[in-house]
């Protein structure tokens, strides 16, 4: 399907919450977490805020439909990603795979050290696939004070710990080796 990825506008804000309470919709098929669908999701306020503050993107369709959005925050020189939406009719579709793109990116050419965010480790369109993308989980000794109280924050509205889990895209290039094999000479 044909869409674009762009920064999003003030103008987009207005759609963003329809956007996130339908890509919810998902949720649905797993009934410990059909919950979410009828979650209350930010207002266009908030959206306005993040686009004029924060890196916000958005899918849009040829016809000029809004499909979906990514909101991050650049935090600890790394980008964090706060949400990632795709309205239920255009999942699966790859807008979700570009708006990370985008974001990752951004994120390159900012020179940060890496992207984080938190997922649920057992939904198939959650870790799974930014393992895909090249995120790595962190394990409980991996995850940075701000990481932590991120997922605190998130048990105390109600998510599930246990099946939380923070992740890290590294951006930064593997050390060279300090202790190269030396050349073998003829
Ligand atoms: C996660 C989400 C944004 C992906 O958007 P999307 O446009 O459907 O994603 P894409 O079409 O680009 O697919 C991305 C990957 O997810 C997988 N995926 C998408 N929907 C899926 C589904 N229903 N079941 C299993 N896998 C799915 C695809 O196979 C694809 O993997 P690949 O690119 O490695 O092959 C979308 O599913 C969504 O809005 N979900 C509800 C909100 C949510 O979970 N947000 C993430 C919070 S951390």
């Amino acid at each position: 399907m044909n869409f674009i990825v762009r920064r999003a506008q003030l103008s987009d804000t207005a759609a963003l919450p329809a956007i996130e309470r339908s890509a919810a919709e998902l949720f649905r098929c797993d009934p410990s977490l059909a919950w979410l669908a009828d979650a209350q999701v930010p207002d266009a306020e908030h959206h306005q805020r993040a686009i004029e503050t924060d890196d916000v993107w958005v899918a849009q369709s040829v016809d000029g439909v809004l499909m979906g959005f990514v909101s991050a925050v650049e935090i600890d020189n790394e980008l964090h990603i706060q949400e990632l939406s795709v309205s239920q009719y255009f999942q699966g579709r790859g807008a979700g795979r570009k708006l990370l793109l985008a974001a990752i990116e951004y994120g390159r050419n900012r020179e940060l050290d890496g992207l984080t965010l938190t997922t649920f480790r057992d939904v198939p369109w959650n870790e799974p696939f930014y393992q895909r993308m090249g995120f790595e989980t962190l394990s409980p000794a991996q995850l940075s004070p701000r990481l932590t109280a991120v997922l605190n924050n998130e048990v105390a509205h109600g998510l599930p710990g246990e099946r939380r889990c923070a992740m890290h895209l590294n951006l930064r290039p593997a050390p060279s080796d300090p202790h190269p094999t030396p050349a073998q000479t003829p």
